[in-house]
């Protein structure tokens, strides 16, 4: 039976009996369990797609799909996801400081839409204890052959003026740890944190790094909402430049829930098809605008779809959504017809 198969017949309808963040739980730690052990992680690797490598910003990926920030929050499955055939996995979103995120329930499937909507809040471990993590693993030996990003958000109890400080101290911490980082100003789910896109925050902001990274030299990305206009995109395009941006990643969640039920709705990011129109369209400006590497992300679940997104200019792409519906099938899917 394929992959796509089993995932299909038993290991999703087991899943989805659970409540979202029950399911994503469980996963999480299967996949934590397996990452430790090199006899499972041997089973994983049945399901590894063919190479396809390709370099960008100076990190040379061993195909160009995935696995989308948040699934794997603080870090613990990262052999795990090379296993699987991931040619990149971005853990985070890290903050400075622990924080458990919004109450529960608090990730919402839509099926029919083959969509999601969380409002989790960057629930993680903290840069202290993430960095702790990853630092063992590098000790261990267990460290993957696949580029690992981190991505970096603002506390929740850090005020927006002191945003800067915030990031700076999970950057000192965490990038020296990480093959590349990100910058999450994008989130819905943290009050105030989009308002870092605008011009004047996000110069500050990308100063201050670009300060800080003279020392440790690691590419740096900016992932941006889909949300913005498409005259907003000007000036971040303008001011990644100026700052030495090794890319931007198009796009987070969406707060359009047009596609959505109104009884149905729910508060927060809405992620997976619908959203999938709305972030070729970011990625296809940004690319008429400059030649920045772009990361794709937003509504990934076939060949078609990440094609789609290569085509409108994008080097890289990642998943979240679409693995949940189809699973690992999915990664093999991608790398083989893309
Ligand atoms: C449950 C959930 C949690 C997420 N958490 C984060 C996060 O912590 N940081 C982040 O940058 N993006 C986060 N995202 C956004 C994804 O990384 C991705 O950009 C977005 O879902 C669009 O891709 P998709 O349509 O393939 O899911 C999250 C998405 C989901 C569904």
């Amino acid at each position: 039976m394929s992959a796509d198969a089993f995932y299909q017949r038993f290991v999703r309808p087991l899943l989805f009996s659970l409540s979202p963040e029950a399911a994503h739980n469980l996963a999480i730690r299967n996949l934590r369990a397996a990452s430790h052990w090199p006899a499972a992680l041997r089973q994983l690797e049945r399901f590894q797609p063919a190479p396809k490598p390709t370099t960008v910003f100076g990190l040379t990926f061993p195909n160009p799909v995935g696995l989308a920030a948040g699934f794997d929050k603080n870090g613990v499955a990262i052999p795990a996801w090379a296993a699987l055939g991931f040619g990149f996995v971005e853990v985070g979103t890290v903050t400075a400081k622990p924080q458990p995120g919004n109450p529960k329930p608090r990730i919402f499937r839509y099926p029919d839409q083959q969509a999601l909507i969380n409002r989790l809040g960057f629930n993680n471990d903290g840069a202290d204890v993430v960095a702790a993590r990853l630092r063992s693993l590098r000790a261990s030996g267990r460290w993957p052959a696949i580029p690992v990003g981190i991505n970096l958000g603002k506390s929740k109890v850090t005020p927006l003026e002191q945003a800067v400080e915030d990031y700076l101290y999970s950057f000192r911490l965490l990038a020296p740890l990480a093959d590349y980082i990100v910058l999450n100003v994008s989130s819905p789910n943290t009050p105030g944190l989009r308002s870092l896109q605008q011009h004047d925050a996000l110069e500050e902001l990308l100063r201050a790094i670009r300060r800080e990274n003279e020392t440790t030299a690691k590419p740096v990305l900016v992932k941006i909402a889909p949300d913005l206009s498409l005259a907003d995109l000007e000036p971040i395009i303008a001011t990644s430049e100026q700052n030495g941006l090794a890319g931007i990643i198009a796009t987070n969640t969406t707060l359009d829930h047009s596609a959505i039920p109104k009884r149905a709705d729910q508060t927060g990011g809405l992620s997976g098809v619908p959203l999938r129109e709305k972030s070729t369209e970011f990625v296809r400006a940004i690319r008429s605008r400059s030649q920045l590497p772009i990361v794709a992300s937003g509504g990934i679940c076939d060949a078609v779809s990440a094609r789609e997104k290569l085509e409108a200019g994008a080097q890289l792409i990642q998943v979240y959504t679409g693995y949940v519906y189809r699973g690992p099938g999915l990664l093999r899917s991608l790398t083989s017809d893309v």
